[in-house]
């Protein structure tokens, strides 16, 4: 992923700002109409910003999707992210900077931590750059982990980049169903060995 950068722009929605708060906001698929937007959005929060060319590019790919978050009457972020067999992969993640830490990347995060399950694709995975501090922290409170360095990634920079995950926790309902499948093969298990179970 892209290196952020901290500059202020500013831009008006229905709610007054200081009223925002990540539940105000709602996520839906990216049209073609919101390119203009999420361009104003790129170039305010990343130093080195794709071009609506890059977009396309990215979102002609099947299993590449974009997502803005709406507050309001407008749009306050955006995320676009690949679907691969096992894993959810994060490309891209921003907020414009004046709706900045008011919830609204934890709720775009939460969109794609639900959607996890333990049989299919269960983490997400991203690369961050080290100097992104920032990223850093939001992406180790959403929970997390830095689990390598990738060494020169960014060809612009040569800067490294940490390979971050988040792995699906299992819920109540999928715990609830492998205890199910465990008890059934223990069982089956038991009737086996146990020569009670050959009947008499
Ligand atoms: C990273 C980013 C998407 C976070 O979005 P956000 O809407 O501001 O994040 P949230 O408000 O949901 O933050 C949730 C928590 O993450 C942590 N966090 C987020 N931004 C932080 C920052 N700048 N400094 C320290 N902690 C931060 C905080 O713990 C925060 O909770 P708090 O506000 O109650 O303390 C946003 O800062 C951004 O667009 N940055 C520029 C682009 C970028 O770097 N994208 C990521 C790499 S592609």
């Amino acid at each position: 992923m892209k290196l952020g950068k901290t500059d202020l722009g500013p831009m008006a929605v229905g709610i007054p700002l200081h009223e925002i708060k990540g539940g105000d906001c709602w996520v839906r698929w990216m049209i073609r109409r919101d390119m203009p937007r999420v361009l104003e959005i790129e170039n305010r929060c990343f130093d080195n910003p794709w071009t609506e060319d890059d977009f396309i590019r990215c979102l002609l790919h099947r299993n590449c999707i974009g997502m803005v978050a709406e507050v309001g009457d407008g749009t306050s972020g955006f995320m676009i992210y690949e679907l691969h067999k096992n894993r959810l992969h994060l490309l891209s993640l921003a907020v414009d900077p004046i709706y900045q830490r008011r919830g609204i990347g934890s709720v775009m995060l939460r969109k794609l931590t639900n959607k996890l399950s333990r049989d299919r694709r269960n983490r997400i995975m991203l690369e961050a750059s080290e100097r992104n501090l920032d990223a850093h922290l939001f992406f180790r409170k959403i929970g997390f982990k830095a689990i390598s360095v990738l060494k020169d990634f960014y060809d612009a920079s040569k800067d490294d980049a940490y390979l971050m995950q988040f792995k699906h926790v299992q819920t109540e309902e999928e715990i609830g169903a492998s205890m199910g499948t465990m008890g059934k093969n223990h069982w089956f298990q038991v009737s086996d060995d146990n020569p009670q179970s050959q009947g008499r």
